[in-house]
C-alpha cells in the first residue's frame, strides 16, 4: 500500500471505516467515518501527524512499510481514535520524538500509558522546520478537548485541524470541493462534540481568520479544497443568533401526547415557524443534535411513566442539556394517567440551558378542547418570541 499524495511530499495515510455505525457508543454514523493520519516529508526530517483508531493500525502499518524513518509524531488530540496507535508508531520508529501541546503531555500519559517525560510540549505558535516544510503549532483548545491543537504547514498552506472541520464520512476520495455535499455529516459531528464549546470555537475561528489556508485536512472525513465553505458553516453554527426553528423530541404511549404534538406542529407551521419533530422511539439522535445547532426553541413532549417523564423523552433532555445548544426558549407538553411530576423532572434536567420557560401544557389523559387551545396559544407565544428576536 502506498501513501496517497495530497501535495508534493505530503501524504494521506489514514483509514476509511465504512462499517462503523456508532460513535462514542452514542451518535449513529450513517456514512461511517475515517481516521486520517498524514505524513509530511521535509528535506531533513519526516513528521507523522496523528495516527488512527488502534483496531485499524494494520492499515497505517501497511502505508508506512516503505517509510524507513519518522522523526516526529505530532499528536493534535489525545482522544484514542487519533492517538491510540501512537504506542505502535513509537515502537516502529523508536528514534521519533512525540510532540503535543503542553496540556496534552499528561493526558497522553494518562490515556496511553506513555511516559510524559518523553513527550515534548510545543508552544502555541512554535515552528518546526523539517527542511522546506515548516510546521506551525496553533493551540485551538476545546475542539473538543482542552488540549487540542492544530498544525499548519506554512509552505503548502494546509491546516491539519484534527476533529474540528471534520465529518463522519468514509470515502475513497480524499478531497471535497465544497462543503455542501458533506455539510450534514460535518454538522452532525459539530453538534455532538463541538456545540458545548461554541463560544471557544468562535475564538478559535477568530484565531485562524488571517491564516492563509489552501486546504483543511481534518482527522475525519474528506480534505476541504474549498476551506471557506466549511469555515462559513462553522461561523453560522457558532453564531449567537438562532434560526426560526423549533425542535420537539416526543414520545407517546397511548396517543395523547401525539395529539398534542401534532396540534403544536400545525400551529407553528401556520405561523411560519419551522419544526423538527423527533419521535424518540425511532429517532436518529444525531439528527436531533443537528437540529438543536440552530433551534431557537426546544419543546419536550412526554407521557408520564409512573410519576416521571417517559425515559426516552428524558434521554432527549439529558442530551440537549449536555450539548448546550443556543436555544432561547423551552416548553413542555405532557400527559398523565392519574398524577405526575413529569414537567418538574424535565425542568430540573435542563439546568445547563439558558432558556426562558414558556407555559407548559399538561393533559390528564386525552387532551381536552381547553388543552388544545392552550397549545394554540403556546404556538402563538413561540412565534411572537421568534419575531421579537428578528428570526421570522
Ligand atoms: Fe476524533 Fe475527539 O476524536
Amino acid at each position: 500500500m502506498k501513501p496517497r499524495p495530497i501535495v508534493a511530499d505530503v501524504d494521506f495515510v489514514g483509514v476509511p471505516d465504512f462499517d462503523r455505525r456508532l460513535f462514542d457508543a452514542l451518535i449513529p454514523l450513517p456514512d461511517g467515518t475515517s481516521y486520517n493520519s498524514y505524513l509530511v516529508r521535509g528535506r531533513d526530517k519526516v513528521a507523522l501527524i496523528d495516527t488512527v483508531e488502534p483496531r485499524t493500525v494494520h492499515v497505517l502499518e501497511a502505508y508506512l512499510q516503505d517509510v524507513p524513518r519518522v522523526d516526529y509524531i505530532i499528536s493534535n488530540h489525545t482522544e484514542q481514535d487519533h492517538s491510540g496507535s501512537i504506542p505502535w508508531a513509537l515502537e516502529r520508529y523508536p528514534q521519533a520524538q512525540l510532540l503535543s501541546s503542553e496540556p496534552a503531555r499528561t493526558m497522553l500519559a494518562d490515556h496511553l500509558g506513555l511516559d510524559a517525560a518523553k513527550i515534548r510540549a510545543v508552544a502555541d505558535g512554535e515552528r518546526l522546520d523539517l527542511g522546506g516544510k515548516t510546521l506551525r503549532f496553533i493551540y485551538t483548545p476545546w475542539v473538543h478537548w482542552p488540549e487540542t491543537m492544530s498544525t499548519y504547514l506554512e509552505e503548502d498552506r494546509i491546516l491539519f485541524s484534527c476533529d474540528w472541520f471534520g465529518s463522519h464520512i468514509a470515502a475513497t476520495d480524499l478531497f471535497v470541493d465544497g462543503a455542501d455535499c458533506i455539510l450534514a455529516e460535518a454538522k452532525r459531528y459539530y453538534a455532538e462534540i463541538m456545540m458545548p464549546f461554541r463560544k471557544i470555537v468562535q475564538k478559535n475561528l477568530e484565531k485562524i481568520k488571517d491564516l492563509e489556508v489552501r486546504l483543511i485536512a481534518p482527522s475525519h472525513g474528506p480534505i476541504h479544497r474549498d476551506p471557506a465553505s466549511i469555515i462559513a458553516a462553522y461561523r453560522d453554527w457558532t453564531d449567537d443568533k438562532p434560526h426560526n426553528t423549533v425542535v420537539i423530541p416526543w414520545v407517546t404511549m397511548h396517543g395523547s401526547t401525539e395529539i398534542m404534538v401534532q396540534r403544536l406542529i400545525d400551529g407553528l407551521a401556520e405561523r411560519g415557524v419551522t419544526v423538527f419533530p423527533f419521535n424518540m422511539a425511532t429517532a436518529d439522535i444525531g439528527k436531533m443534535a443537528m437540529a438543536l445547532v440552530d433551534a431557537a426553541t426546544l419543546v419536550v413532549a412526554a407521557p408520564t411513566v409512573h410519576v416521571g417523564p417517559h425515559p426516552m423523552a428524558l434521554e432527549a433532555v439529558v442530551l440537549a442539556n449536555a450539548l448546550r445548544p443556543k436555544v432561547r426558549f423551552a416548553a413542555i407538553l405532557g400527559s398523565y394517567g392519574w398524577a405526575g411530576k413529569m414537567a418538574d423532572v424535565v425542568k430540573g434536567a435542563m439546568f445547563n440551558l439558558k432558556v426562558e420557560l414558556l407555559p407548559s401544557v399538561i393533559s390528564k389523559g386525552l387532551p381536552k378542547p381547553a388543552d388544545l387551545e392552550a397549545i394554540d396559544r403556546l404556538a402563538g407565544v413561540i412565534a411572537d418570541k421568534h419575531r421579537e428576536l428578528g428570526l421570522v
